[in-house]
């Protein structure tokens, strides 16, 4: 008898079964696949950001090196090695989790889980054959899958998900991809970098709509300065594989028809949640309208003693989010009074320059109607971004117009992945913009561009613009 068993090994997962074997219970973890991390490690975060960084390379070493006084002749692209290192990277890391499991005396299953009953854990291996167990608590960590759009074929070969897109044995010629969304814009990146002309037909009338208006306006002026073509507002209405080319035709909001002709097509118009097989019923577990696991505020779900976390529930599809949430269940089995403050968990897509924001969006404080106050500061008046040319970008930061609180960060620039944790550390800590304003931020770097948007923010007195 275990007292907690999680199915799914992904950063929600693997992160919930240490914490639950730290508290000193004994835990078992169900995976299908023969290596662990889920989704994240093997087939999204860790090798999309190999990619992007390798592509990124190459890039810099095409359109900035001479600039640099660096002379290398033309640089060529060695697809193969530069997948064979991200398997490798990927290699690491999941080998890394299974040292962890061992470290933590957490019991491993290989094999598909599912429930008997609310306390019987069934787990069918790849073979067939299947073993039982009993549990007192399950954490259902399952993740998610891409959303398949119902009148399109994937063949897996053209018509392809994120999955096959980070495992391609060319650089695509003309990449279509549809849906502008994070995954659609990092791998669109990773591809135009190499040199494919990439076209992203997406439903609404922007980029990264969850995110501040003014990252999104940037990001498109940049990744159209990269070369990428957008169109906005258009639905796509068929795709076809015609030999070694797809078809993709799709409708604008006027009604005019677009045909686009491809070597490759990537969907990427969203995850839902994985629950398939599962056996749900079999312990009276309930789904809400869109599939997800339903969860009460402890994340239990309709069954006492059975909780869910990360994509399968509500609320952003994020790796830290669900770590964080893998965290709140086993304290909360354990007794103690975990806290997560929702609204401070961090976005960032990994494009160049990168995009992070935390926090209220302008649009949400207009719409709440709350006075704020607004303080930017651009990346081109920046010394330390001058010095590697990253000048695309602005910092960015909201702040309630009575109390100088920060409402919300939002950075579209070199390295604002890393730099968003001085917002979310700030807004845990409910500092105003005036705090940020007097602290001292090393000189050149990147982070004086958020002192000077809180300097910019209070007073109108940013030094450096
Ligand atoms: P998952 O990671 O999906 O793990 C679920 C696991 O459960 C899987 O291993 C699955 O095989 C297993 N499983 C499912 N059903 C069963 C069953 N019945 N029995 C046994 N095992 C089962 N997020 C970020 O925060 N940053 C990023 O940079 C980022 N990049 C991404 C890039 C791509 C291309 C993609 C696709 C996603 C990216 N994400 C990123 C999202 C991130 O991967 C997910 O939010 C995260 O993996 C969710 O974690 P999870 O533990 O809920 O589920
Ligand atoms: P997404 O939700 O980010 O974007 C999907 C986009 O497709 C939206 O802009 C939507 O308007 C558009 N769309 C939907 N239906 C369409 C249609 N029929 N035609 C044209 N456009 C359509 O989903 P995506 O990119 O698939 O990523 C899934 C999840 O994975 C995200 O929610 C994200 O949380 C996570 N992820 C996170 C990353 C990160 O944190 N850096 C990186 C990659 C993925």
């Amino acid at each position: 008898m275990y007292d907690v068993t999680v199915i799914g090994s992904g950063p929600g997962g693997y992160v919930a079964a240490i914490r639950c074997a730290q508290l000193g219970m004994k835990t078992a973890l169900v995976e299908k696949y023969n290596t662990l991390g889920g989704t994240c490690l093997n087939v999204g975060c860790i090798p999309s950001k190999a990619l992007l960084d390798s592509s990124e390379h190459f890039h810099q070493a095409k359109h900035q090196f001479a600039e640099h006084g660096i002379e290398i002749g033309e640089p060529k692209i060695n697809l193969e090695q530069m997948m064979s290192r991200k398997d490798g990277v990927v290699g690491q890391t999941t080998d890394g989790i299974n040292f962890l499991m061992k470290k933590n005396k957490v019991d491993v299953f290989h094999g598909f889980g599912s429930f008997v009953d609310k306390n019987t854990i069934k787990v069918t291996k790849e073979g067939g054959e299947t073993e039982e167990f009993k549990t007192e608590k399950t954490i259902i960590a399952t993740g998610s899958k891409p959303i398949m759009l119902p009148f399109i074929e994937f063949d897996k070969k053209r018509v392809i998900t994120s999955t096959e897109a980070l495992q391609l044995k060319e650089v695509p010629k003309h990449l279509v991809i549809i849906g502008g969304g994070v995954i659609g814009l990092e791998l669109g990146s990773v591809y135009a970098r190499l040199g494919a002309e990439v076209t992203v037909v997406e439903f609404l009338d922007g980029l990264i709509p969850m995110m501040d208006v003014t990252m999104g306006k940037e990001l498109q002026r940049v990744l159209k300065k990269e070369g990428f073509k957008f169109h906005f507002k258009t639905k796509v209405t068929s795709v076809k594989v015609e030999g070694e080319e797809v078809m993709i035709k799709a409708e604008d909001k006027k009604g005019k028809e677009l045909e686009i002709k491809a070597d490759y097509c990537l969907v990427a118009v969203g995850r839902r949640p994985y629950t398939d097989k599962l056996g749900l019923e079999n312990a009276g577990v309930k789904v809400d309208d869109r599939g997800r696991v339903d969860v009460n505020d402890h994340l239990q779900t309709s069954v006492e003693g059975i909780y869910a976390i990360g994509d399968v529930i509500k609320g952003a599809m994020l790796a830290h989010k669900a770590e964080e949430e893998g965290v709140f269940v086993a304290e909360t089995i354990a007794g103690q009074k975990p806290h997560i403050n929702y609204k401070l968990i961090p976005g960032v897509v990994y494009t160049w320059p990168e995009v992070a924001s935390v926090g209220y969006t302008e649009q949400e404080l207009k719409e709440e109607g709350r006075a704020f106050k607004t303080g930017s500061f651009p990346f081109r008046a920046s010394g330390r971004a001058r010095a590697s040319m990253d000048i695309d970008g602005v910092a960015k930061v909201l702040a309630d117009a009575e109390t100088d609180e920060i409402l919300g960060m939002h950075i579209i620039g070199p390295r604002a992945a890393d730099m968003i944790a001085e917002g979310v550390v700030a807004m845990e800590y409910r500092a105003s913009a005036e705090d940020i304003s007097r602290m001292s931020h090393a000189h050149p770097t990147y982070t004086e561009a958020i002192k000077e948007a809180c300097l910019a923010a209070t007073d109108d007195r940013a030094l450096h613009i």
